[in-house]
C-alpha cells in the first residue's frame, strides 16, 4: 500500500475519546484481549503489509455488491460517489495496518472514537465534504464484524504460517474488530454506552 498518509486520515490529532483507559481495559478484558493478541496482531502486520489492496478488493467488492450497503457511499437519492470510495479506501486501508501494529494508547483510543463518529450523523461526509446519507445504521456497524473477520483468514495463511499460528492471528484479528466496534458505538448512543 502506499506509505503516503490517506486523504482525511488524522491519527494524533483528535480530540481525547470520551472513553477512559478503564473503560478500555474493562472492554479489552470483556472480549479477552490480552498481550498475546498484541504479538499476534504484531505478526499479523508482517503477514498482511503487501495484501492490503486485495484485501480491500475484496470488502470493496462486498460492499458493491450489495445495493443497501453502496447506498452508505451514495447520495441520498442513489448515485454512487466514487471519489467518497477511494478516498475512504485509503483510510481503511490505514487502518488495517494500525489495527495491527498500533498500541491502545490514549491516541488509539482518541482516533477510534474519530472512526466512530465517522459513521454517524455527528460527522458522516464531513471529512471528505460529500453529499451521501447521514449514517451508516448501528446494526450494520455489528454485523459486519462477521465479514471484516471471516474475509481475513485466507490473507492470514497466505504467507505459509502454521495453522496455530494464523488461528492466533485470526483470534486477534476477531477480537480487535469486535473491540474497536464496540468503541465505535459509544457515540450512537453515549447515554447508554
Ligand atoms: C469509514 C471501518 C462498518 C461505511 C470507515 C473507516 C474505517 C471503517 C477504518 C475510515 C475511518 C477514517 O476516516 O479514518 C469499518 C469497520 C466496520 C465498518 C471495521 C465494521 C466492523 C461500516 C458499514 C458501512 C460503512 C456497515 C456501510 C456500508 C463507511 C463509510 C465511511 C466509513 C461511508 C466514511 C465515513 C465518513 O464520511 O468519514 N469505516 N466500517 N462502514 N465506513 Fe466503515
Amino acid at each position: 500500500m502506499s506509505t503516503q498518509t490517506p486523504a482525511g486520515y488524522t491519527y494524533g490529532s483528535t480530540p481525547p475519546s470520551p472513553v477512559s483507559r478503564d473503560d478500555l481495559a474493562k472492554l479489552e478484558a470483556s472480549v479477552l484481549f490480552t498481550a498475546e493478541d498484541e504479538q499476534a496482531l504484531r505478526m499479523a502486520g508482517d503477514v498482511l503489509e503487501d495484501q492490503v489492496e486485495d484485501i480491500l478488493d475484496v470488502w470493496y467488492g462486498f460492499v458493491a455488491s450489495h445495493p443497501h450497503l453502496v447506498a452508505y457511499f451514495a447520495t441520498p437519492d442513489g448515485t454512487v460517489l466514487n471519489d467518497y470510495l477511494t478516498r475512504v479506501r485509503g483510510r481503511f486501508g490505514q487502518w488495517i495496518m494500525d489495527t495491527c501494529r498500533r498500541p491502545h494508547d490514549a491516541d488509539w483510543l482518541s482516533y477510534a472514537h474519530e472512526i466512530g463518529l465517522r459513521h454517524t450523523k455527528d460527522k458522516k461526509n464531513r471529512t471528505d465534504a460529500v453529499n451521501s446519507v447521514p449514517y451508516v445504521p448501528l446494526r450494520y456497524m455489528v454485523a459486519f464484524i462477521y465479514p471484516i473477520t471471516a474475509t481475513m483468514r485466507q490473507f492470514l495463511a497466505n504467507k505459509g504460517h502454521a495453522e496455530e499460528a494464523v488461528e492466533r492471528m485470526y483470534q486477534a484479528w476477531f477480537k480487535s474488530v469486535t473491540l474497536q466496534t464496540a468503541l465505535w458505538l459509544q457515540p450512537y448512543a453515549a447515554d447508554q454506552w
